[in-house]
């Protein structure tokens, strides 16, 4: 009766052993900064990510808790896109002025239009739906 357990465990041990190397490289510089254990999710519901005022025109905000930036053009217009990178699903953790670097190879994009500045990754970012409510930013689906 012991021909089922064995199996069960095998199979476990296969699993282990195919996730544990890639988690002992890109991801190890993907959670460094402590970016949280929802790297992997863009919000599937609206979600309130702070005050309108905080993104200033021709300027953006890195909302690291929801993996959304938030840019707002020179004439207003705010843009919201996933910061889930396009090459391999990395979080991005790290804003430079406007421009958004992926922690694990490299790849850069431009906050106020989602678009590559720097492969590897060669999609832009996923735009979200955005807007404002009694002046604080909402994103996501069907916000
Ligand atoms: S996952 Fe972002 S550069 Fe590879």
């Amino acid at each position: 009766m012991s021909a089922a357990r064995p199996s069960a465990s095998r199979r476990t041990v296969l699993w282990g052993a195919a996730v544990t190397p890639v988690a002992g490289l890109g991801l190890a510089a993907c959670s460094a900064s402590g970016g949280g254990s929802s790297a992997d999710a863009t919000p599937t519901a609206p979600v309130e990510l702070g005050a309108e005022s905080e993104v200033a025109k021709g300027g953006a905000k890195l909302y690291r808790d929801h993996n959304v930036v938030v840019s707002r053009s020179a004439d207003g217009v705010l843009k919201a896109y996933s910061t889930i990178c396009t090459h391999a699903g990395c979080a991005i953790n790290k804003l430079q002025g406007t421009t958004l670097v992926c922690p694990c190879h490299g790849s850069q994009f431009d906050a106020l239009t989602g678009k590559v500045v720097q492969s590897p990754a060669t999609e832009p970012l996923n735009e979200l739906p955005v807007k404002t409510a009694k002046g604080r930013i909402v994103a996501g689906p069907d916000a």
